[in-house]
């Protein structure tokens, strides 16, 4: 796998000044706004359907596809809605491009509100992190007083206002339609599906809504066209994007890379394991896929390799852990995790996840016994498909999967009256 054509959104973050406008117009920043206000609409719509690019959000979903669902212009308003809430355990891409390049995002939502027809877009930040809220209402600010946003930019006669908006730290507030309500001043809560956003989102208008990662691939993809973008990656997963990897690994960071890639090749980039160690278990997207052991180091990284080796691509956060961890714990601290975000709107999931933190919690310390897996997996094959939204289904892949991998070291619990690790020895949560 070549990686000679990255790194694109990740090029200048070693610059003192990466985050300014000015650093960024040094790098071609607004030259694709340029051509883009020169184009048709619907052109600016094909090209982005004919890169290939699919949403960087976690769920793959093509991005020109999603912006073509719009209805045909009816007078009224229609929107952008960017997803920066990222909060998916292990992922942390989002938050870095948008403190050290964050004018890739503001470019790109130029761009896309032009295309889609949108005279005011908002970007939705999860609320915990001021620091990048506070960098991202300077990008805005200076992209307004540059005539990048605002009246008539460029003298095309193109309007566009910028309202970046902090949730208040829910990670279900980052499903799109929770985000919404959110947004417009509710409890945070998934809506039923259909109707989609694109067709009634925000205030009941159409809404296209897009992750960062996917919005700031817009205007390279544009400078460059759209083959250019599609002969990188594979053929159904184009493009390059931006890897996050953590845990038990020498430089853990952000990589950026075309999609399929493998997570031998990434730990080559990073250094390898920390200390020479083994590679235990990883998730390839997040906590919400399943887990991938040794056996996949050498899965390509894209949507179609991943699912066919039974997990997703999710969001490319690669949580690597060593021999040293307890898999049994790790479960449970993200299952922890699931049963304190859970919104509580369906049973399946509000119910579940506090059934699967108990069990956990007592087999972690040795007092279950062999048949609370079964129940475990049982409860876990009533909230899959059952749920109101992802969450729920989430919540369940690391159980299962490291079942399916692991049984006997949750046997080994029980035998043992605990966990059989040396706590102390372990480098888990160092
Ligand atoms: P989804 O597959 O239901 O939808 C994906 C997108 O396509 C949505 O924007 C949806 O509106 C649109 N869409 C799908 N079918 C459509 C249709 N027929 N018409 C119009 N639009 C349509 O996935 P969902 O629930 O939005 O996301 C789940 C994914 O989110 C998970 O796979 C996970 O990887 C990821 N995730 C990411 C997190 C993060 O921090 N970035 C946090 C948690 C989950
Ligand atoms: Fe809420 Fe969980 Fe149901 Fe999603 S699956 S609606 S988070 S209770």
């Amino acid at each position: 796998m070549s990686t000679q054509l990255t790194p694109i959104l990740t090029k200048f973050w070693d610059d003192p000044q990466s985050w300014t406008l000015e650093t960024y117009e040094k790098h071609d920043g607004y030259k694709a706004l340029k051509k883009a206000l020169g184009m048709p609409q619907a052109d600016l719509v094909q090209m982005t359907k004919d890169s290939g690019l699919r949403g960087r959000g976690g769920a793959g979903f093509p991005t020109g596809m999603k912006w073509g669902f719009l209805p045909a212009p009816d007078g009224g308003p229609r929107y952008l809605v960017v997803n920066a809430d990222e909060s998916e355990p292990g992922t942390c891409k989002d938050i870095p491009l948008m403190m050290a390049a964050p004018q890739f995002l503001i470019e790109g939502v130029a761009i896309t509100s032009y295309a889609i027809g949108c005279n005011h877009a908002f970007i939705y930040l999860r609320g915990e992190v001021v620091h990048v809220y506070r960098r991202l209402l300077r990008a805005v600010e200076e992209a307004y007083a540059k005539g990048y946003l605002g009246k008539n930019i460029m003298g095309t006669g193109f309007d566009l206002d910028v309202t970046v908006h902090a949730g208040a730290g829910a990670y279900i507030c980052g499903e799109e339609t929770a985000l919404l309500d959110s947004l417009e001043g509710r409890r945070g809560q998934p809506r039923l599906k259909p109707p989609f956003p694109a067709v009634a989102g925000l205030y009941a208008r159409p809404t296209v809504v897009n992750n960062v990662e996917s919005i700031a691939s817009v205007p390279p993809i544009l400078l460059h066209g759209a083959e250019w973008f599609s002969d990188m990656g594979t053929e159904k997963s184009t493009g390059f994007g931006i890897f996050s990897l953590s845990g038990h690994v020498t430089r853990p960071g952000q990589y950026e890379a075309p999609l399929g890639i493998t997570l031998r090749e990434l730990l080559d980039m990073a250094g390898g394991m920390r200390g020479g160690k083994k590679l235990k278990f990883w998730t390839p997207g997040g906590s919400s896929t399943p887990l991938f052991t040794d056996e996949h180091l050498d899965t390509p990284l894209d949507f179609e390799s991943v699912a066919a080796a039974g997990s997703m691509l999710g969001t490319r956060a690669l949580q690597i852990f060593d021999e040293t961890t307890c898999v049994v714990r790790a479960v449970e601290r993200w299952t922890d995790f699931y049963a304190h975000e859970s919104c509580g709107k369906c049973t399946p999931c509000r119910e579940g996840t506090w059934w699967l933190k108990q069990i956990l919690a007592r087999l972690e310390h040795g007092e279950g016994s062999e048949e609370d897996l079964e129940k475990l997996l049982d409860i876990c094959d009533n909230i899959l498909g059952r749920s109101f939204c992802a969450l729920g289904d989430g919540a369940t892949s690391p159980i299962t999967s490291s079942i399916q991998y692991f049984r006997e070291e949750y046997l080994a619990h029980l035998e043992h009256g605990g966990c059989p690790f040396d706590r102390n020895a372990s480098t888990l949560f160092a």
